[in-house]
């Protein structure tokens, strides 16, 4: 495939500014071609951000459109499935922003349409793309690390505790920091060590947020601001997972904090998001130690981006578009799919099942 392939953006707002968007210009082949936001400010604000392309409202205008190959939707999570399914049936390929639906039913549902009409299907895990979590993956697959025993995650974010918007209402966003942020280190934690099998977790509410960033009273959060998990994994290794969104000092210009780390039999290695090119790696009887990620894994091979150029933190994230535009050119999978969406959908899930039944929970997560 040597042409084009014609993209639209659904859901203008802050992730489609942040990197969808500016990650289109590294793939030779993408191109932007219309955008829907039912904001009618802020879409036309974007045809001068970046740049003129059809716009409309109405996304089941963009489905409708022969001239579009395939859409990146970037909405509130309760029209993620809607949008999603609407998009596919009209043989659309679709990357669709986490949380993939509101629950894995949702989420498998979606997995199934993508499949039966053969579309290209992505889950927009960010993290997955980071240069020391790809040569992490790269350590354990070589067995550099041994066995592996241990994973650990902490993502801290020091955030307002004002309204957060549709994310503090529960049937626009299922759930809050532990469908915002710990599923990413939920699925990326699969994608290292394979399916999590069991999990015990909680979640917690300690802001209000009944009030707006200007001021205004509004309705409370019905949704966690910290999430915990503690899980096993099928090939025998454990993990322990905690998420928050106040902890006090960890602003850090917006990136907060962020370490996941595996202890293997042999050795443990470390990535942080505040330093996504280098890594730490300790062996046995040694210490911790700060290594470069070697330059193959700071970027996929064929992107026109370069990696010295921008924030570390924030420019790998604009591989997500590379690999699903190089997906749709190669006509192969894109990774991670609806199914790596789903799969970490029903560990979440089972996290608020578990707090509520407050029992262990084995995790079902056939499609
Ligand atoms: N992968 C990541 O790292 C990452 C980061 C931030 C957000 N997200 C996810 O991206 C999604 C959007 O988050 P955001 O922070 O950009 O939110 P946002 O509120 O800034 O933007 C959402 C946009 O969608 C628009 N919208 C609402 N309904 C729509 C519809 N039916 N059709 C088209 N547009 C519609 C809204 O008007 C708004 O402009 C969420 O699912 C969120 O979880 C992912």
């Amino acid at each position: 495939m040597t042409q084009k392939v014609r993209l639209a953006i659904i859901g203008a707002g802050a992730v489609s500014d942040f990197h969808h968007v500016p990650g289109i210009q590294y793939h030779p082949q993408a191109e932007l071609v219309a955008v829907c936001d039912p904001n009618e400010v802020l879409l036309a604000q974007r045809q001068k951000d970046w740049g003129p392309t059809k716009q409309t409202t109405n996304y089941e205008e963009i489905a409708a459109d022969p001239e579009i190959d395939a859409v990146i939707i970037a909405t509130p999570n309760f029209t993620h499935k809607p949008i999603a399914l609407a998009c596919i049936a009209a043989g659309k390929h679709v990357m669709c922003e986490k949380p993939l639906g509101l629950n894995f039913a949702e989420s498998a549902e979606m997995y199934r349409a993508a499949k039966e009409k053969s579309v290209r299907h992505m889950t927009a895990f960010t993290y997955r793309f980071a240069p020391s979590m790809r040569y992490l993956q790269h350590l354990l697959r070589t067995g550099a690390l041994g066995q592996p025993r241990h994973f650990r995650s902490q993502r801290f974010l020091d955030l307002p505790e004002t309204s957060w918007s549709w994310r503090q209402i529960k049937k626009l966003a299922g759930a809050g920091d532990l469908f915002d942020m710990t599923i990413h280190r939920i699925d990326f934690a699969q994608n290292l060590l394979g399916p999590i099998t069991e999990v015990c977790g909680a979640v917690a509410q300690f802001a209000k947020r009944d009030t707006t960033a200007d001021g205004q009273p509004c309705p409370p959060s019905e949704v966690d601001d910290w999430s915990a998990l503690i899980g096993r994994f099928e090939n025998g290794a454990v993990g322990v997972w905690e998420g928050s969104t106040l902890m006090k000092g960890h602003h850090n210009n917006g990136v907060g904090f962020e370490w996941a780390e595996i202890n293997g039999s042999e050795g443990s290695a470390v990535y942080q998001l505040v330093e996504p090119n280098s890594i730490l790696i300790g062996k046995h009887g040694g210490s911790m130690e700060k290594q470069v990620v070697p330059p193959e894994f700071l970027k996929p091979a064929s992107s026109l981006r370069d990696p010295s150029e921008g924030l570390p933190s924030t420019v790998f994230r604009y591989d997500l578009v590379y690999e699903f535009v190089s997906a749709i050119v190669e006509q192969r999978d894109a990774v991670p799919g609806f199914d790596d969406g789903a799969c970490a959908q029903a560990v979440a899930d089972a996290v608020l099942d578990s707090y509520e039944q407050k029992k262990w929970m084995t995790i079902d997560a056939k499609m």
